[in-house]
């Protein structure tokens, strides 16, 4: 078995010391569909830095849990994927390039005279100041300084190297013939960070697996603030790695090039009906399926057809199916399974100039107003018997259960968050819910990372 020793310790703990540095979604877009080699090799040596930063923030934390959590089996578990995953990256063997290709690589590719730079991160107005670490806005991702080292990719150096000129997009040169070296790192690179997207398929279920031995073992029925406040950062953290991992990815095997709309896995033109009516379909069949109906109760979809805007639909699929299957278990279970027809969930669609939100109404009964905070709990549910908790479980999104787990409503509303829009919940109680989903169209705000 895999065992980190006292030295990747503590160059862990030194990464651990830099802040991460969130990108926007206008910024992920910024490579356009098929990436120059070179283009792809500094988002490559951008990544080789953030990665391993992001990765050491979350070995610390899982390590200096408290109340014991931290010596359950799972979470020491998923603590060693974490350190294994940041030596692989750290040891990815560096190309030795020619100071020709080194200045190739400096050199930012001019158009129309302009030096094309990635644009800036803003402050998203619906996020308070200060309420994230990464990124603050006075810091300079156009500078120009410290290329060279770069381009050198030294490791170590020193805090204000790291975290002065960091940068993922920097477009170079098209028409240039890249040395077999450029392209032979991409790759490796790419194929190290599918091996590590794999390790980390069953992260979720695994920590959670770790919740249930730390409850069993303290007797603690409920989760504390504390172990919220980390589940929110350590599930946010994984949906930010997960993003920079599956794009570089997919950028590198160019699978969307046939695909116009799309760079790497965001699609710049989501269709939010499409996008919509599958998510629908997809929850009223688990409903049908879970209990045994011969028709799922309906929902109505009030949206333009023509409605689109920047997105991953993966994200956006993810949490209507979940706040969907909410919707319909609380319209069978109010209503009973024999009756013949329940009351139509709702789905709207409003097109505002910050924000597209999405509406989802039922009749399912509401939530008593004291449950309302819990509902935004880790592992908070009103099932009685929470399925078994299989690690394959997060590989295949869409054939999770109708509910149980009480991870449905929490990470549906991180995945909003992530791209700057929010999810919220209001309920009347003895009649129904109405869920918001907020998703930002300004798609310039950084990451919100701690
Ligand atoms: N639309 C709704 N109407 C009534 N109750 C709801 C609704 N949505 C959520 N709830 C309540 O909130 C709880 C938590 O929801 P959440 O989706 O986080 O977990 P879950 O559905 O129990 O399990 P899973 O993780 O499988 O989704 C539910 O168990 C349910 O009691
Ligand atoms: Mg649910």
């Amino acid at each position: 078995m895999w065992k980190a020793s006292d030295k990747l310790m503590a160059t862990i703990k030194h990464y651990a010391s830099f802040p991460a540095t969130g990108v926007s979604l206008r910024q992920m877009v910024q490579f356009g569909e098929t990436p120059s080699p070179g283009t792809l090799f500094r988002a490559s040596q951008f990544l080789s830095e953030e990665l391993p930063i992001r990765l050491a923030h979350r070995v610390q934390e899982l390590n200096d849990l408290p109340d014991g959590l931290n010596d359950m089996p799972s979470i020491k578990k998923v603590r060693d994927w974490y350190a294994q995953s940041f030596e692989e990256i750290i040891d990815v063997p560096k190309p030795s390039l020619s100071q020709e290709v080194k200045s190739l690589l400096a050199r930012p590719m001019k158009s129309n005279g302009h030096s094309k730079t990635l644009s800036k991160t803003t402050w998203n107005p619906s996020v308070k100041e200060g309420q994230y670490r990464s990124s603050p806005p006075s810091m300079s991702i156009n500078g120009n300084r410290h290329i060279e080292e770069q381009v050198g990719m030294t490791n170590g150096g020193t805090k204000a190297r790291l975290a002065a000129a960091r940068r993922y997009f920097v477009p170079s040169e098209d028409h240039v013939d890249w040395p077999p070296e450029i392209d032979d790192f991409n790759q490796r690179f790419s194929q190290t960070l599918q091996q590590i997207k794999r390790r980390h398929d069953g992260v979720v279920t695994t920590v959670a697996q770790g919740i249930l031995e730390y409850k069993r073992k303290r007797q603690r029925l409920q989760i504390d603030s504390n172990i919220q406040a980390f589940l929110d950062r350590f599930y946010m953290s994984r949906i930010g790695i997960r993003m920079l991992i599956g794009q570089h990815i997919a950028l590198t095997e160019q699978t969307h090039a046939h695909h116009p709309n799309y760079v790497g896995i965001i699609c710049t033109k989501t269709n939010i009906q499409e996008v919509a009516m599958e998510a629908i379909e997809n929850a009223r069949f688990v409903c049908e399926d879970h209990y045994g109906l011969f028709e799922a109760p309906k929902i109505q979809l009030i949206c333009k057809p023509d409605l689109d805007f920047m997105y991953v639909p993966g994200h956006l699929s993810h949490m209507l199916f979940e706040t969907l299957k909410n919707s319909l278990r609380a319209v069978v279970e109010r209503h009973g399974a024999e009756k013949e027809d329940f009351p139509v969930t709702k789905v709207i669609v409003a097109e505002g100039r910050e924000d597209i939100t999405i509406k989802i109404s039922d009749e399912g009964g509401g939530i008593p107003r004291s449950s309302i905070p819990l509902v935004w709990t880790y592992m908070y549910t009103t099932v009685d018997q929470t399925p078994n908790l299989d690690p394959d479980f997060d590989k295949s999104d869409f054939k999770a259960p109708m509910a149980g787990f009480g991870y449905g409503l929490p990470i549906s509303r991180l995945y909003a968050r992530y791209f700057g829009g929010d999810l919220k919940l209001i309920s009347m109680e003895g009649y129904g819910t109405d869920v918001y989903l907020h998703l930002n169209r300004l798609s310039s705000s950084s990451e919100p990372l701690h």
